[in-house]
């Protein structure tokens, strides 16, 4: 290991350290290593559609499990449902907007059919779970400093594991996949713009879905590269930063819990040491309506996750009620240190007006 490395691994209490280029490419090798071509991958319904694709570049199935309405990460039920269903050999618990996992209850479940266990901790960095690190529970655990990220250093994402000889494999891999396409920046704001027209369609008539599968398999080359030297300077520049990181987050998420309206919402109840990625919440009004209602005052809004069992598969829409739900109602508030406490504050009030008036 580099002495960034170094510093991660202690950081999150793990013995290895691989970086790599982006979280996508972290969960590629790991799923390249396990070497198990064919087999299924079991994620959440609701997550960031890249760590699936991982899957896919890996030669494996995705497959899904329903979240929770508690926290809207993996729903424990439909997760051992899932593994009776299928001969499943990799679970993802994914900390989904920084909420961490009943990571005990997964775990537990994984262990007694010999499942591998892949923590994506991408959007958790700094989190804990019962005191432990999100990033050190997983028989591997993947970890982002990409766009959006609790700590966003322009890219980079990293394999943390405890296991020496699993290291060695992910480092051996990680070295000779091909470097960042030079064009990336370029190719992204393309790929952007796609991605925005095809969900266009999609929300008009869900036959464009092969069409998104289309895109994402087209753009392996925009997510899975090896490490770049330029980033992992920011990274060795601002690693020190992670605890200020989320507790600025926290700071503007409490501002959300003391001065939004809550008439109108359904918040999550999420366990302790979870972090803020952004303040989600489930809006039971018409949800379209206070997206472009608030995106009209310049007040940064979205609705992340779209369920993704549609796209990567076959499984039926009634195994999801909850993710069907979910991606509905959700709505995301931005908490990033870039935003002042007195912007947050003014954009609540308008916020709670909007609320009222499209009551
Ligand atoms: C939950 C989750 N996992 C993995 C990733 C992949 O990280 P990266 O963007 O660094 O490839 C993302 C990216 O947005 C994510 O949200």
């Amino acid at each position: 290991m580099n002495q960034i490395e170094e510093r991660i691994a202690y950081y999150f209490g793990r013995k290895y350290c691989h970086l790599t280029g982006s979280g996508t490419t972290a969960i590629y090798l790991i799923l390249k290593v396990l070497n198990k071509k064919d087999s299924y991958v079991l994620y959440p319904a609701i997550t960031c559609m890249t760590p699936v694709n991982a899957a896919l570049y890996a030669d494996m199935k995705p497959v899904f499990c329903d979240v929770n309405l508690k926290d809207y990460t993996m729903d424990l039920s439909s997760l051992k449902k899932m593994i009776e269903t299928y001969d499943i050999d990799v679970i993802v618990p994914t900390h989904l907007y920084g909420h961490s996992c009943d990571m005990d209850g997964i775990i537990k479940m994984a262990k007694e059919k010999d499942i591998f266990v892949l923590e994506d901790a991408a959007q958790a960095v700094g989190g804990k779970y019962k005191g432990r690190k999100l990033g050190s529970l997983g028989d591997a655990s993947v970890i982002s400093f990409g766009h959006t990220k609790i700590l966003e250093c322009g890219g980079g994402g990293a394999v943390l594991t405890d296991d020496e000889g699993f290291y060695e494999k992910v480092k051996h891999l990680g070295e000779n996949i091909p470097k960042q396409p030079v064009n990336v920046k370029e190719l992204f704001d393309d790929y952007r713009m796609i991605y925005y027209d095809i969900m266009k369609l999609i929300q008009k008539d869900s036959d464009f879905w092969p069409l998104m599968l289309s895109l994402q398999m087209t753009f392996k080359k925009g997510f899975v590269y090896a490490k770049d030297a330029q980033i992992e300077s920011i990274l060795g520049s601002r690693l020190d930063e992670i605890d200020v990181m989320v507790e600025e987050r926290n700071k503007r998420a409490a501002l959300y819990d003391k001065y939004l309206n809550k008439e109108y919402l359904t918040l999550p109840d999420i366990r302790d040491g979870s972090v803020c990625w952004r303040y989600s919440f489930l809006y039971k009004g018409n949800r379209d309506e206070l997206l472009k209602a608030v995106r009209a005052k310049n007040i940064d809004i979205s609705s992340w996750y779209p369920t993704l069992y549609q796209m990567y598969g076959n499984q039926p829409k009634d195994q999801f009620p909850n993710a069907n739900m979910l991606e509905k109602e959700i709505v995301n508030l931005w908490v990033d240190p870039r935003y002042t406490e007195e912007k947050i504050i003014s954009d609540i009030q308008m916020i709670n007006q909007i609320l009222r008036e499209l009551e």
